[in-house]
């Protein structure tokens, strides 16, 4: 790993091993009340163009938590919204921070901050991709069924950025990633066939009996953020898309339901799962917190592992 995590595709298999290992330790550690704070006087600072609760959140207080501070600054609030360029706001950001979280629309603005940034940065969603949430996953899926290898995920919806990832995920970790979309809504080729060239295990389908097998049946929202205006076509071109009873019928018995969150209990998913006793989503929110400790350290220490004494 490099000193930023942009995509999945910086990491290699054993890292994502050192990740969930340290991301377990430091749960169980939260759980016992025993405090662990390496970056006492260390900032964090996050630049976000898109709203986010979880994301934002779990930083924020993953960072308070492990001892350091941390900035919340949206583009307004900066000089780029008076034309300071991405370069020098980079530039300048790592005379005060010790490490950033992104969230931006394109991609390449977190790739360009990255490159200008002496720090480690950290990519907390772009419209192409979402690691950070991928890892926290991988952490509930083994929490779930004692290992994460070996599992087939069936990503349910929008061939969007979390499905991106997803399929980043099967290019260096044992894993089957089944992206069920509508025609027109599937991922990028360019995604797709990366994975399938590094060995990754990918199915891309229109047809919903894919779930079938399946030990996790994943969704996301129809629109994503910057995709409002495309909301009501969405919903009527995915209809036949939604996680229901039905779905999950079809699925094996001790499958559960996972969605990144935030969801639209009605369109991707119905309250009878979400709310329902196979959806895990709450787990999954929370270990957002842990795995994001654990990214950090790994960033900021050095160590992929946490030490307790
Ligand atoms: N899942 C996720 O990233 O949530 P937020 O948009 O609330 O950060
Ligand atoms: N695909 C969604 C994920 C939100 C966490 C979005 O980009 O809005």
């Amino acid at each position: 790993m490099g000193k930023d995590l942009i995509s999945l595709l910086d990491l290699q298999e054993e890292e994502i091993e050192q990740l969930l290992k340290s991301a377990s330790r430091l749960k169980a550690m939260q759980k016992r009340g025993i405090s662990y704070r390496p970056f006492v006087g260390k900032t964090m600072a996050l630049l976000f163009e898109k709203p986010s609760t979880r994301t934002r959140l779990s930083f924020q207080a993953g960072m308070h938590q492990l001892g350091g501070d941390s900035i919340f600054l949206s583009p307004e609030h900066t000089q780029l919204s008076r034309g300071e360029t991405l370069e020098d706001t980079a530039r300048t950001v790592s005379c005060f921070a010790d490490i950033a979280v992104l969230r931006t629309f394109a991609h390449r603005t977190v790739e360009v901050f990255a490159h200008n940034a002496s720090i480690p940065v950290i990519n907390g969603l772009t419209d192409l991709f979402h690691p950070c949430q991928i890892l926290a996953d991988l952490l509930t899926i083994q929490e779930c069924f004692g290992e994460s290898r070996h599992k087939i995920v069936a990503f349910v919806g929008d061939g969007n950025n979390v499905a991106h990832s997803w399929i980043n995920l099967a290019a260096l970790w044992p894993i089957e990633v089944r992206v069920i979309t509508p025609v027109g809504y599937e991922p990028s080729e360019d995604v797709v066939e990366h994975a399938k060239r590094c060995g990754g295990k990918v199915i891309v389908t229109s047809e919903l009996k894919a779930v079938k097998g399946a030990h996790v049946i994943y969704t996301d929202v129809w629109a994503s953020m910057g995709q409002e205006k495309e909301h009501q076509k969405r919903v009527s071109e995915f209809k036949g898309y939604q996680v229901n009873s039905r779905l999950m019928e079809l699925t094996e018995k001790d499958a559960i339901f996972m969605h990144c969150l935030p969801a639209h209990r009605g369109e991707e998913v119905t309250a009878e799962v979400i709310d329902g006793p196979k959806s895990v989503v709450w787990q999954e929110a929370e270990n957002r917190l842990h795995m994001q400790k654990a990214i950090v350290i790994k960033l900021m220490g050095g160590e992929g592992d946490v030490v307790v004494k």
